[in-house]
């Protein structure tokens, strides 16, 4: 398998590798670990095979209100419709950081993408952090904050056009609330990164929301900078594995009047740990 960096901050594609060999297993988790978003071409393989890749990787985590791939409870449906103006995922964020123990990864699958367009952009929450001054630094170290479900995924979003379509659901279930370190130290790198959002973080613990809001919003003008960022472009057959605990993610909704399908998984992660503890 021949692995190349996409960018200088972020992300790997791959290309020769096959997931559904268990012996490569422990160089695509590497890379994963190094790089935090790889893109392994051409995997034409069946939904079972996508979820015995993911079982390596650790237990999967059922998502509560994505659409499933009919028959396959573990496979969420990420689908854009011709006539649908919204792509799931459209805005900077990181899966599942609502939860107690938030994803370790996502797993997305190609199997049908528009013939232009329909990419998706990666941020590195280490390169983000290492940019930052000492000063703040040593302030972020000190911080939590509050990352929720609600606002994303409940009654008060119901204009959502992904819900209005079926794509989305269970607003009855985004009842999660959850205290984060604002710095954590990677639970498999070992170094420190950012982890906060604007899709699911609502305010750092303590704080007020114009403070938050102050906050928060510098260092999201920093976090998508180019130099820490990679985008992939996909084919159908191309799996891309990202960090949810190093990068955010942005679906780029740029092919109306066209079909995208993917097929994702994610995986349980453990509680995160502030970067002093190690
Ligand atoms: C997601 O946010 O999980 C979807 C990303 C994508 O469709 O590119």
């Amino acid at each position: 398998m021949h692995i190349t960096p996409m960018t200088g901050g972020v992300g790997a594609e791959i290309v020769g590798a096959d997931v559904r060999n268990a012996s490569q297993f422990d160089d695509i988790f590497a890379a994963f670990v190094e790089h935090a978003v790889i893109a392994i071409r051409g995997q034409d393989i069946l939904p079972e095979e996508q979820i015995a890749f993911a079982e390596r990787f650790g237990t999967i985590n059922i998502n509560r209100f994505f659409a499933k791939v009919p028959g396959y409870e573990k496979l969420a449906m990420v689908l854009k419709e011709p006539d649908q103006e919204h792509a799931i995922g459209e805005s900077w964020h990181t899966d599942h950081s609502y939860d107690e123990a938030p994803a370790m990864c996502s797993i997305l699958h190609c199997i049908e993408t528009p013939s232009t367009g329909g990419d998706t952009l990666f941020a590195s929450m280490y390169r983000v952090f290492d940019g930052l001054s000492d000063g703040l630094k040593d302030t972020l170290r000190g911080l939590n904050a509050w990352h929720s479900s609600r606002h994303a995924f409940g009654y008060s979003n119901s204009q959502n056009e992904a819900k209005q379509t079926g794509r989305v659901g269970n607003p009855e279930l985004a009842t999660q609330d959850s205290l984060h370190p604002v710095v954590i130290r990677h639970p498999l790198s070992g170094r420190e990164t950012l982890y906060v959002n604007p899709g699911f973080t609502i305010r750092i613990d303590g704080w007020t929301e114009e403070e938050s809001k102050s906050l928060l919003d510098y260092l999201y003008s920093q976090s998508t900078l180019p130099e820490y960022t990679c985008r992939v472009r996909w084919q159908p057959g191309t799996i891309t594995v990202w960090d949810n605990r190093a990068t955010w993610h942005r679906a780029v909704n740029d092919y109306h009047g066209h079909r995208r399908l993917m097929h994702r998984i994610t995986v349980e992660g453990e509680p995160l740990s502030a970067a002093q503890a190690s």
